[in-house]
């Protein structure tokens, strides 16, 4: 099992470009399921989740290709409609088939994905949501069945903002008889990634980035291409990475404003963020000494979720006080435990983490990465601690950050790859 060793005290300088996103990459191999034919892809970020999407689709009788970051899928007609939990259960986003499927061909049947490291993440609105569309659900065995002869449109008013709900029921209603009007919609930009692609395969989606979507459904989508849009959420990652060391880093290949509650922030604690020119990433400098503020996590535009456990990392070497609330997930504070083997001093209640910050530093040790942006908040803390911070268990990282530890290598980093 790979594991990374970083050794902390090194300010990063420099310039890195950040990947593809994984979370638009995702929605997007899985739309292809609703047209037959040759879809292509750029900037298409080599992950594990990557491959076991097109691993699952390839189950579903779509060959593909990925090289160099562009993607081809060959999307034929299947023989099966079953996603197996063991695929499932890997990648959560697996239940993104299940949409797509009923509406082009009236069944589907899905393992539940089951619980998950940072929250319960039940599919009952995806769900509700088909259902609503006119499909039967039957959940048997530990899978969701879903038959339907034909989806048809209808407003569906999500009782939380979920985002592969939201991009499950859009993919969905583009194929169904009549409109669907989606209320309390997601608003990501992963959300705009997809429906751009759904158009331009001759979709009729409206809406989409605001909380109310409409969607014409068409008898037929053909397939297209698109680029798969910039990591935000890696981006603010690389970005931290360079605070915390006190370094002067270029984050190149991506739209500040994606991030615009995680720039607040780290103004507001005193470093300083400035657009690159045509807005294509932002320029870093650092203090030797920030303060702490306090974050609550939101749906976009508000901090994201995904960028919690790494801002509670700078946050640990902080001067002050820092008070984080997660409101989108209820155990996602499974960092806090291995950044308290580095030092860290956090007290976390269920869903509040007070993090009192030691601007003298914390110290390195061997760590556990439990999920993807835990293991980021580690490399990031360990980039900061004295002396060596073992990770281990960084299949997690490999979900979702591509060569995370090359990018910060070339900024001057040291850290290293292992085997053990
Ligand atoms: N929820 C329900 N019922 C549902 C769906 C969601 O109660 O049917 C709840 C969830 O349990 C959670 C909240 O609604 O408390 C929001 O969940 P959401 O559905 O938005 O999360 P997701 O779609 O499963 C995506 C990302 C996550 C990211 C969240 C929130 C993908 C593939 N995953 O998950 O990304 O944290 O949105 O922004 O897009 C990551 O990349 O590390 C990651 C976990």
């Amino acid at each position: 099992m790979d594991h990374i060793i970083v050794e902390g005290g090194a300010p990063l300088h420099g310039s890195v470009e950040v990947s593809g996103a994984k979370n638009a990459a995702l929605p997007i191999l899985f739309s292809t399921l609703l047209a037959p034919g040759n879809h292509r892809f750029t900037n298409v970020p080599h992950l594990k989740d990557v491959s076991s999407t097109l691993a699952l689709l390839k189950g579903f009788n779509t060959e593909s290709t990925l090289e160099n970051h562009t993607a081809v899928l060959e999307c034929k007609e299947p023989s099966n409609f079953e996603a197996h939990y063991d695929l499932v259960r890997k990648m959560r986003a697996s239940v993104l088939c299940l949409g797509p499927l009923v509406a082009r061909y009236g069944f589907a049947r899905v393992s539940l994905p089951g619980g998950c490291a940072i929250g319960a993440r039940p599919i009952n609105l995806h769900l509700d949501a088909l259902e609503k569309m006119g499909a039967t659900i039957k959940i048997e065995q530990g899978y969701v069945e879903a038959k339907c002869k034909k989806l048809t449109g209808s407003v569906i008013s999500f009782d939380t903002v979920t985002v592969t709900g939201t991009e499950n029921i859009m993919m969905a209603a583009s194929l169904a008889q009549g409109t669907t009007v989606l209320e309390n919609a997601a608003k990501e930009p992963e959300i705009v990634n997809l429906a751009n692609y759904l158009n331009t395969m001759g979709a009729k989606i409206k809406g989409a980035g605001n909380s109310i979507v409409t969607i014409d459904g068409v008898n037929n989508l053909r397939p297209a291409q698109i680029s798969i849009i910039p990591d935000r959420i890696e981006a603010g990652t690389l970005l931290i990475a360079g605070a915390i060391t006190g370094g002067e880093v270029n984050v190149k290949g991506f739209d500040p404003v994606l991030i615009k509650a995680l720039i607040q922030k780290m103004h507001e604690v005193g470093f300083q963020i400035k657009p690159l020119t045509n807005n294509s990433g932002v320029h870093l400098s650092s203090l030797k000494e920030w303060v702490s503020t306090d974050v609550t996590t939101a749906p976009f535009p508000g901090f994201a979720t995904d960028l919690q456990a790494q801002f509670m990392a700078l946050m640990c070497v902080a001067r002050g006080t820092s008070i984080i609330s997660e409101t989108i997930f209820e155990n996602r504070f499974m960092h806090v435990q291995e950044l308290q083997r580095l030092g860290a001093d956090i007290s976390p209640k269920t869903r509040i983490a007070v993090v009192r910050g030691k601007p003298q530093g914390l110290t390195g040790a061997p760590v556990m990465a439990t999920d993807l942006r835990a293991s980021a908040s580690l490399v990031l803390a360990g980039l900061a601690a004295k002396g060596k911070t073992k990770i281990n268990r960084i299949y997690h990282l490999d979900r979702g950050y591509e060569e995370l530890e090359i990018k910060l290598q070339s900024l001057g980093a040291k850290i290293l790859r292992g085997h053990s």
